[in-house]
């Protein structure tokens, strides 16, 4: 038996599985662990789902990395303070080091009055769900005739998009905390909605906002022009929504009905303070009400709180003085033998060639602080039989092959693009993992 370097890899989406792949093409021994059946993580089940050209494209490239011999995945998997494993239980398996690239599962909420209103969700768990992400696509939710997307980034225009080409609802109220010049949005998302955009609203919303973005001299016609550059390459619109931008407010509370129902949320004007070559939002005082029966939030995600890390703010706590930085970043939790990468490390930050190279990166880390170690023998039958004592189905790479063939074959019978599984038992009967009933 040759000895190796033992590593587990938490999470499955692209940062986890390039950084895998990394530690495996250096000779180590790696376990992947992944929370949902499928490896992809938000590149599976986040990408909006009719991007199927990068998504087929990505998905390529997931199967590469699973076809690497000295690579295991162990998918319906979670690990964590309340998961199948604990992080001492991959200790004990005899993991030198652990990789978390588990994104960031948790939900920033700002503790606001009426949160648990029937209507208010987080993006994630909407984006989840359209994506057909089990459990999330057997949630039921309430998309009213009129919903209100907090925030002005990509992940509020995939609401948007979601709201108004699939749920055709009747208005979406972009509700950005800031003014038009700090939208975060990308041109090429917002050609799937900028035709159904009020431009009538839109002027009148700027030149409302007009004399406070001058007072910290911004050009509100160059704003404007920034939001509308998406026009020349609009996608025709397919329903009748309104969509338009609510800037310089914040929500501060939700109203709801006697059944629990949403039915108004509450705006705080703000106005705009320059601070350190940036601006920040300042709360006016003044409040108005919007009726709506739908707010989503799209203000970024946070790290899951029970993973078992430490977590400042909304993320893990990483060694403010790493003994093995990349380009300048700390990879290190305050646990030796604890590395984090991609969403894990930074939340909601960037997109999956920024989450790729950071899980590489955090892999190369991961690497330096192996040489400082012995390789070991490895014992595989160890994760094997404390896999099988889970007493459920955990999904291997030769299982999610059968899987892929399963659903291609399903799509071609069904005429369309693509064919997915939303629930779990579907998948496992797909891969002959659980009977069926
Ligand atoms: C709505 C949305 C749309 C996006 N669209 C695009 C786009 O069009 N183009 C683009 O380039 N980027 C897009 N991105 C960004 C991109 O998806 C991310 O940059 C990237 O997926 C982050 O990778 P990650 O591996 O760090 O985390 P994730 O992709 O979140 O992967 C985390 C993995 O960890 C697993 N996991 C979670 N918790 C546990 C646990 N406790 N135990 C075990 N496993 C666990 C999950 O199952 C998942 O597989 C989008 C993001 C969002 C939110
Ligand atoms: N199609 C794509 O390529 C695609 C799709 C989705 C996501 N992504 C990527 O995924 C990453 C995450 O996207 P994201 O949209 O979640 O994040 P984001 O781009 O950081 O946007 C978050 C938005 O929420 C606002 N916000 C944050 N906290 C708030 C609060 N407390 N109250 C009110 N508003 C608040 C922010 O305003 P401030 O600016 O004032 O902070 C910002 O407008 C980004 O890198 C994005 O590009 C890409």
């Amino acid at each position: 038996m040759t000895s190796q370097y033992f590593v587990a890899v938490v999470g499955a989406g692209p940062a986890g599985l390039f950084g895998a792949r990394e530690l495996a093409n250096q000779g180590a021994r790696v376990v992947v662990f992944n929370r949902d059946i499928k490896p992809g993580g938000l590149a599976e089940y986040g990408i909006y789902p009719n991007k199927h050209t990068m998504k087929s494209g990505l998905r390529k490239q997931f199967r590469q990395v699973l076809e690497v011999p000295n690579l295991d995945y162990y998918g319906n998997v979670t690990v964590g303070t309340e998961g199948d494993l604990k992080l001492d239980d991959l200790r004990a398996l005899g993991f030198q080091a652990i990789l978390v690239t588990a994104g960031a599962q948790g939900t920033k909420w700002l503790g606001l009055p009426g949160e648990d209103l029937v209507g208010v969700y987080h993006a994630k768990d909407v984006v989840y769900f359209y994506n057909k992400l089990p459990p999330y696509s057997h949630k039921p939710y309430r998309f009213g005739r009129r919903c209100a997307v907090i925030g002005a980034g990509n992940v509020m225009l995939d609401i948007a998009h979601f709201l108004i080409r699939e749920k055709k609802v009747d208005e979406v109220i972009a509700v950005v905390r800031r003014g038009p010049a700090e939208i975060k949005f990308d041109k090429k998302e917002m050609e799937y909605v900028i035709d159904n955009l009020d431009q009538n609203a839109l002027d009148a919303e700027i030149e409302r906002v007009t004399p406070i973005m001058q007072a910290v001299n911004q050009d509100p016609a160059a704003a404007r022009a920034t939001i509308l550059e998406a026009l020349p390459k609009a996608l025709p619109k397919i329903s009748d929504t309104k969509f338009r931008f609510e800037f310089l407010a914040s929500p501060v509370q939700m109203f709801g009905d006697a059944n629990g129902n949403l039915t108004q949320v509450e705006l705080e004007d703000n106005t705009l303070i320059a601070k350190d070559g940036d601006t920040k939002a300042r709360g006016t005082g003044n409040k108005r009400r919007l009726d709506v029966e739908t707010v989503v939030f799209a203000i970024g995600d946070k790290v899951d709180e029970l993973f078992g890390l430490p977590v400042e703010w909304n993320e893990f706590v990483k060694s403010a003085s790493p003994r093995y930085p990349i380009d300048g970043n700390s990879y290190e939790s305050p646990f030796e033998d604890v590395f984090v990468g991609g969403w894990s490390r930074k939340a909601s930050s960037g997109l999956v060639g920024y989450a790729r190279k950071d899980g590489t990166n955090a892999s190369k880390a991961v690497w330096q602080y192996l040489q400082t170690k012995q390789p070991i023998e490895v014992n595989m039958d160890a994760v094997v039989e404390r896999i099988r004592d889970l007493n459920k189905p955990v999904v291997a790479k030769e299982d999610i092959k059968r899987l892929e063939a399963v659903e291609q074959a399903e799509a071609q019978k069904r005429g369309l693009e693509e064919f997915k599984f939303d629930n779990n038992d579907d998948m496992l009967q797909a891969m002959g993992l659980m009977e069926t009933a």
